[in-house]
């Protein structure tokens, strides 16, 4: 059984009353409260501590080595600035995800800042404390079945993960793009479970992550990014046959990363933004499109439009309330080799469960659509 440790810096003993609007209600006991059922969804065991200083915090650290399997570290405001919290991370070799409830990204300037963050293996912030959550179940997947993290591009973001299955006589592989409405604080972690899922089921799974909005993505640079890491890794893996799931943005992008790609590939697109014309009309995810458009014509970005001949297929839930189910309904009119299923009384998230019937679905058309 994998042991977690969860350990939070300076002034978050203060959750709950520090500027709710900023850090949410929940009390810090409330959160830790929370990482241990989190953990016991996957049994793991979960510890906690919290320190205000400096130097308990790096004892706290060289402590957990030989005890736990990972970290979950907050270190509060000393995260812009100790160094020395940096190489304690570094010294005990121990898996660290570092973790903000607040977006860090879009406060102060010094906040923006991490120099413990090239000591950890991920970071996540902005999620409030839902955050907790990613961080253990990215140790977790991590940990279940490791993934290489290969490099595509010359960029933070130009990785992937990619995860073996463990007989390698099919060549057949699957793309991940995560979602997020091509925000930067959403990651490809949210993919990771499904990672996991493919390569135990024989696919090799790479998980791709791409420049996003603040992250200097955007239309067309985010869409290149993917057909940038689907080629590499169809290349280094040497693969037969290949399909690319999106879910939400991510279906957007597997559909228009297709034509820049030197050989077809299989876009499959769960709870996708396929028409960018009414995504941009509806205000879907909050402005989203606007920022991630930038001035660009919606049709030039739109799958509806450029993607909308060769096989596809398309999943989306009638109770997804983050992409009206109209844009899958829209794209199967136009494309007569979509393949469209659409699931009644399912959400935008169920997708990204790996128990879930939903993704079981997805799992069903992919092991049928991609047979060598
Ligand atoms: C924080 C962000 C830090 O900048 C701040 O100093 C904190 C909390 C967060 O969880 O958002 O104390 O780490």
């Amino acid at each position: 059984m994998d042991r977690y440790l969860i350990l939070n810096g300076p002034n978050l003993n203060l959750l709950g009353t520090r500027d709710p609007h900023t850090y949410g209600s929940q009390t810090l006991a409330d959160v830790e409260d929370a990482c241990r059922s989190w953990g016991a969804e996957l049994g793991v065991q979960i510890e906690t501590a919290q320190s205000n200083h400096e130097g308990a915090l790096i004892d706290t650290l060289h402590d957990a080595r030989l005890v736990y399997d990972g970290i979950v570290f907050n270190p509060g405001a000393y995260t812009h600035t100790s160094y020395a919290l940096h190489d304690a991370i570094d010294a005990i070799g121990i898996p660290t995800v570092e973790i903000h409830i607040s977006n860090v990204a879009e406060r102060e300037e010094w906040r923006q800042k991490s120099v413990v963050r090239p000591a950890c293996v991920a970071t996540i912030y902005g999620r409030g404390t839902d955050g907790y959550r990613a961080a253990i179940r990215h140790l977790f997947h991590r940990s279940e079945w490791p993934a290489e993290v290969v490099r595509y591009a010359d960029h933070a973001d130009g990785v992937m993960d990619v995860r073996r299955p463990a007989t390698e006589d099919r060549r057949v592989g699957v793309v991940l793009v995560h979602g997020g409405f091509w925000r930067h604080m959403w990651t490809r972690d949210i993919m990771d479970g499904l990672a996991v899922d493919l390569a135990r089921r024989g696919f090799h799974s790479a998980n791709v992550e791409y420049r996003r909005l603040r992250t200097g993505g955007g239309w067309p640079v985010t869409v290149h990014d993917v057909t940038q890491a689907i080629e590499h890794f169809r290349t280094t893996a040497n693969l037969e046959s290949l399909a690319v799931v999106g879910h939400s943005a991510g279906g957007h992008l597997a559909l228009m990363a297709q034509a820049g790609a030197t050989s077809p590939y299989l876009p499959v697109s769960l709870g996708g933004v396929l028409d960018m014309e009414h995504a941009l009309a509806e205000d879907i995810g909050g402005g989203a499109p606007r920022a991630f458009l930038g001035g660009a014509s919606p049709a030039d970005a739109s799958p509806i439009v450029h993607a909308a001949a060769g096989e596809t297929v398309v999943v989306h839930g009638t109770a997804d309330d983050r992409v009206p189910v109209a844009q899958a309904r829209r794209y199967a009119d136009v494309n007569d080799q979509c393949e469209y299923i659409e699931l009644e009384g399912v959400g935008h998230f169920e997708f990204l469960e790996r128990s879930d019937p939903a993704w079981m679905r997805v799992v069903e058309v992919l092991t049928r659509r991609l047979q060598t």
